[in-house]
């Protein structure tokens, strides 16, 4: 089996083929996930809330995302895969190019950090340093105390112009993917058409190249605070498997997320 690369993703985007991604955390979903087609993984920081049980992603520590790199990686040993930097292990350029090699060393690709144009900086060291890098744009849950909550993102024409500059800095200093967090459809739209790198979405709309979701949302296991975005493919289907294709298939036919599962 071949490895699915950054290299793919683009081919994808220019061929403007959807293509679904998902959180994964250890080795036996990350098996099960790679043989029913889903070749992009991200071990997210999410795992602070889905895993551990705290009610945000600021505990998270370098030695819990490298641990379950390490998991993913051995489960789905030919998957594309992202590992998040998590809060305050990027807050200089230095202290990401150690951050980053602990997750590379553990079997990630691809580093994800959240923020706009102050990261440009550290995206274009960390990619002169052999470390591809994937921005985070929207609503950033790392920045959950700045927010207020976790809120839609670029509403107001201020805030969503900020961020489609955010997004063209991002890309000009070097990072090869985007995620889009929780957004107007039609922003994540025009952000989509804009860039050149993939932009994959979670809470934006089916218009973006491709989606990601938490694995616990898309199983229906995350409990009362499931997001408007998130879709239970597993009562729908009725079977892990039948669960993690179907999703598959309705990112690919641009059928999820529909508008029920989208913000306008
Ligand atoms: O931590 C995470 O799982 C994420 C996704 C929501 C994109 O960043």
């Amino acid at each position: 089996m071949k490895n699915t690369t950054t290299a793919h993703l683009r081919q994808w985007k220019q061929e403007q083929r959807k293509f679904a991604t998902m959180t994964a955390y250890d080795a036996s979903f990350a098996r099960l996930f790679a043989e029913q087609g889903i070749n992009v993984m991200l071990v997210g920081d999410s795992l602070g809330m889905t895993l551990q049980g705290f009610d945000s992603t600021l505990p998270v520590t370098i030695d819990d995302i490298a641990y379950h790199t390490r998991c993913v990686r051995r489960g789905a040993p030919h998957c594309l895969l992202l590992s998040d930097l998590p809060f305050m292990s990027y807050a200089t350029p230095e202290q990401a190019y150690m951050s980053a090699a602990e997750l590379m060393r553990a079997g990630a690709n691809m580093v994800k950090l959240e923020g706009g144009s102050w990261l440009c900086e550290t995206v274009s060291s960390l990619t002169e340093r052999a470390v591809p890098v994937c921005a985070h744009l929207g609503l950033t849950p790392q920045s959950v105390n700045i927010f207020g909550g976790y809120k839609v993102q670029g509403r107001d024409r201020v805030s969503a112009e900020k961020l489609v500059e955010d997004a063209i800095l991002l890309e000009r200093a070097g990072a090869q993917l985007l995620v889009l967090e929780c957004v107007p459809t039609t922003l994540a739209e025009q952000v989509t058409q804009t860039l050149n790198i993939p932009v994959i979405g979670i809470g934006a709309g089916n218009v973006t190249d491709g989606q990601i979701l938490v694995m616990h949302d898309a199983l229906g296991i995350t409990g009362e605070h499931t997001p408007k975005f998130a879709k239970n493919f597993l009562a729908q289907a009725g079977d892990l498997r039948l669960a993690v294709r179907q999703y598959i298939d309705e990112v690919e036919q641009g059928s999820y997320p529909s508008e029920e599962y989208s913000f306008n």
